[in-house]
């Protein structure tokens, strides 16, 4: 067998993992959610939801991955026998799935990077991200973001992923922070932010908003899909696993929440509420650069600095959604991972290429992967822990966690609050794939 990779420090997992969370969804999805949600009324609920729901299943996962030491096909197949691979299996589906539309919104990120950097962002924004988002612009966009990926992918777990993310993940930390204190300057900010943390309550028991939020930091803590259990089966020894899951949500939390403070005030300065609420994509890729063009040569500084934030996220994002596809391919296949990268990425690329040409069939494949698989996806490992696994799991857990109280509270809500949770959030995402499939042939 190839030898398996694995992390050189605990901080290097952290990083890498968090780097893998930490990605588009917290940085566009966030506060666009949080706008349609009712502001703080969406952000208190996400707060709830990430903790009762989002980290047990994220320990869940921890404790799959460092206790079978496999990619999640095998690692499924070791807790649950051979019935379960394919769990595991359509995980793998589901990385390729997401990584396919991912890497295209990715290019469309580094495209607007590039235009910052040259200074040649139109006055139109709208007719040009019109043209930059769907064309050959876009699939070149999308295929340079296949190929650095498959890159950092092929030189390995320690030599790959954890040296770039102890590197970009400081960086993209210390972006994000310079531009909610660039934001906080913005005359006209004030009801920016009164908006994003005044709750409006009438909101906060819509089942809407209550659904919205599950499946928004379901994707935003990359759960449900294996890429924390491919990125834990390379922890050596026996860490304490729920303080792992703990910092690496509360991160993404963190990140997604101050990527609002810096969201909010520059679409009050603008004005650009309206064109915000049309879509999630004109918020990120049409109103903010619409409203840092008119900023001059400071916009341009803030633009750099806005979508290299934006581009490193979702790197190090598509980095562990490939790592998932290619750690299968090795483990169960018997390939190189440099053969793995480069096969598994190069039919990545391929499948984008629709992706590229329609930005409706991204959106389509973001409810269908991106939302409802993924809370599936959750479902069926609350219930798979829970229930068929949960003597070995409190094993794993305990062997580096010492409250026995705690593990039995967290075993308590993978049997009933997580799966009840998140079936009534899958019934909500499978309602949403109807109005998104209909986009797609209008
Ligand atoms: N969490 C990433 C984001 O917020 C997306 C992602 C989902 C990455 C699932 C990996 C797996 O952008």
């Amino acid at each position: 067998m190839v030898q398996r990779g694995a992390w050189g420090s605990n901080v290097g997992f952290i990083l890498a993992a968090v780097g893998g969370a930490v990605g588009l969804g917290n940085l566009w999805g966030f506060a666009y959610s949080a706008s349609q949600g009712g502001g703080a009324a969406f952000v208190v609920l996400y707060f709830v939801f990430v903790l009762v729901v989002g980290v047990p299943v994220l320990t869940a996962e921890l404790v799959i991955g460092r206790h079978t030491k496999r990619s999640p096909i095998a690692a499924l197949g070791q807790v649950g026998g051979a019935r379960l691979k394919w769990v595991g299996l359509m995980f793998v589906l589901v990385g390729f799935g997401i990584l396919s539309f991912y890497s295209v919104i990715m290019g469309w990120t580094g495209r607007l990077l590039v235009d910052f950097i040259r200074g040649s962002v139109p006055e139109d924004t709208t007719a040009h991200f019109a043209a930059i988002s769907e064309g050959t612009g876009a699939i070149v966009a999308h295929l340079v973001g296949m190929l650095l990926t498959i890159l950092v992918i092929s030189r390995g777990v320690q030599r790959g992923i954890e040296r770039v993310s102890v590197v970009l993940m400081p960086t993209l930390f210390l972006l994000i922070a310079a531009l909610a204190v660039w934001a906080s300057t913005l005359s006209g900010g004030g009801p920016g932010y009164a908006f994003y943390l005044h709750p409006d309550l009438s909101r906060i028991f819509h089942t809407e908003t209550i659904t919205g939020a599950a499946g928004q930091a379901f994707f935003s803590l990359s759960l449900g899909m294996g890429a924390m259990i491919t990125y834990a089966s390379y922890l050596p020894g026996h860490g304490n696993l729920p303080a792992k899951a703990a910092i690496i949500a509360l991160s993404d939390t963190l990140v997604a929440f101050v990527g609002g403070l810096v969201t909010f005030p520059v679409i009050f300065h603008f004005g650009l509420q309206q064109q915000v609420s049309d879509s999630a994509i004109g918020a990120l890729f049409i109103a903010v650069p619409r409203g840092l063009l008119s900023l001059g040569g400071a916009g341009q500084v803030v633009g750099i600095v806005f979508f290299s934030a934006l581009y490193i996220a979702a790197l190090t994002s598509a980095i562990s959604l490939l790592e998932v596809v290619s750690s299968a391919a090795i483990d169960s296949l018997g390939w190189t991972r440099a053969r793995a990268g480069w096969l598994g990425g190069g039919a990545i690329a391929l499948a984008g290429i629709p992706g590229a040409l329609s930005s409706d069939w991204v959106g389509f494949l973001f409810q269908l992967v991106g939302q409802a698989f993924l809370v599936f996806g959750g479902l069926l490992l609350a219930v798979i822990v829970g229930y068929l696994w949960k003597d070995a799991a409190r094993a794993e857990l305990l062997s580096g966690f010492r409250s026995p109280a705690l593990a039995t509270a967290w075993i308590w809500l993978l049997r009933t609050v997580v799966p009840l949770m998140l079936a009534v959030t899958l019934y909500f995402a499978v309602l949403a794939l109807g109005p998104a499939a209909k986009a797609l042939f209008s």
